[in-house]
């Protein structure tokens, strides 16, 4: 943890030397997503891969760069796509740019993903902004020696997505008549997808989506004592809960076609966090 401390403040410092203003609100955008990235002005883009000790994407639909920019006169920073844990890489390595992106004066992080729908009302092309969320079923970020530099040993999770979020979140949704409910994102280790005996499981646990990537960064990001929002999008119904067999296309296909309604509610998120500030 001590040389990730370490790790971090060497990569902050590179970034840093390419851009010349702090991003306040950061986002990363799941699969089929990272055309949002386009939208912004006087754009910086920093590979992963320049970056020594950080964690590349091996997936296909996650092309990997940072892009620095402005969006309606609000500085931020895009994560065009992230890594996994079923890729291989620790909950530590997956969860570094979190940690970075704190780093780098970020103090609002906004989560993107893809997810799987288990509630009744999430069909494909649903939206989810995440209420809560189960981690119990992967390994903590957090675990192993603590650095106090970044945060708190025994972090609070009373209310990992934030409230005040939520309602900004809420009101863009109802300007542009998006249906957005709130629900529950449960985590899973993947690559596989669910049986349908574990999907009816996480059904009885409370979760109303499932994914393999945002509670994991979600709890990193608080750790650093960034304000959190997420937000899914439903892009296939759970195994099991409909007649259909998952394939990984299907659901970058499904992102894809949901992205124009996705990204004009995340650029309208956005612009009025930056009011909010
Ligand atoms: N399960 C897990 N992760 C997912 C799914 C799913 O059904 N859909 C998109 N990401």
């Amino acid at each position: 943890m001590k040389t990730q401390f370490a790790l971090i403040e060497k990569l902050c410092k590179q970034i840093k030397e390419q851009i010349s203003f702090t991003p306040k609100i950061g986002v990363i955008l799941g699969s089929g997503l990272g055309r949002f990235a386009d939208r912004l002005t006087d754009t910086v883009t920093v590979d992963y891969a320049s970056l020594e000790g950080f964690p590349t994407s091996t997936v296909k639909g996650h092309s990997g760069c940072f892009v620095f920019g402005n969006l309606g006169g609000t500085p931020l920073v895009i994560m065009k796509g992230r890594v996994h844990y079923y890729e291989g890489y620790d909950m530590q390595k997956v969860t570094l740019p979190i940690r970075l992106m704190a780093k780098l004066g970020v103090e609002t992080l906004c989560l993107t993903c893809a997810a799987g729908g288990i509630g009744d009302n999430l069909n494909v092309g649903s939206l989810m902004l995440i209420r809560d969320h189960i981690s119990s079923f992967v390994p903590s970020p957090l675990r192993g020696e603590n650095d106090e530099r970044i945060g708190t040993r025994f972090p609070d999770m009373s209310e990992v997505y934030d409230k005040r979020l939520r309602e900004i979140a809420g009101q863009a949704a109802k300007k542009l008549g998006i249906t957005l409910d709130e629900g529950v994102y449960l985590q899973t280790r993947g690559p596989q997808y669910e049986t349908p005996a574990e999907v009816l499981m996480y059904r009885a646990l409370g979760a109303d989506a499932v994914g393999m990537s945002t509670a994991c960064e979600a709890i990193t990001a608080r750790h650093a004592g960034m304000a959190v929002m997420g937000i899914s999008l439903i892009t296939n119904k759970a195994t099991g809960l409909s007649s259909l067999h998952l394939a990984h296309e299907e659901v970058t296909a499904a992102a894809s076609h949901a992205a124009p309604r996705f990204e004009g509610l995340l650029q309208e998120i956005l612009l009025n966090l930056n009011q909010d500030h």
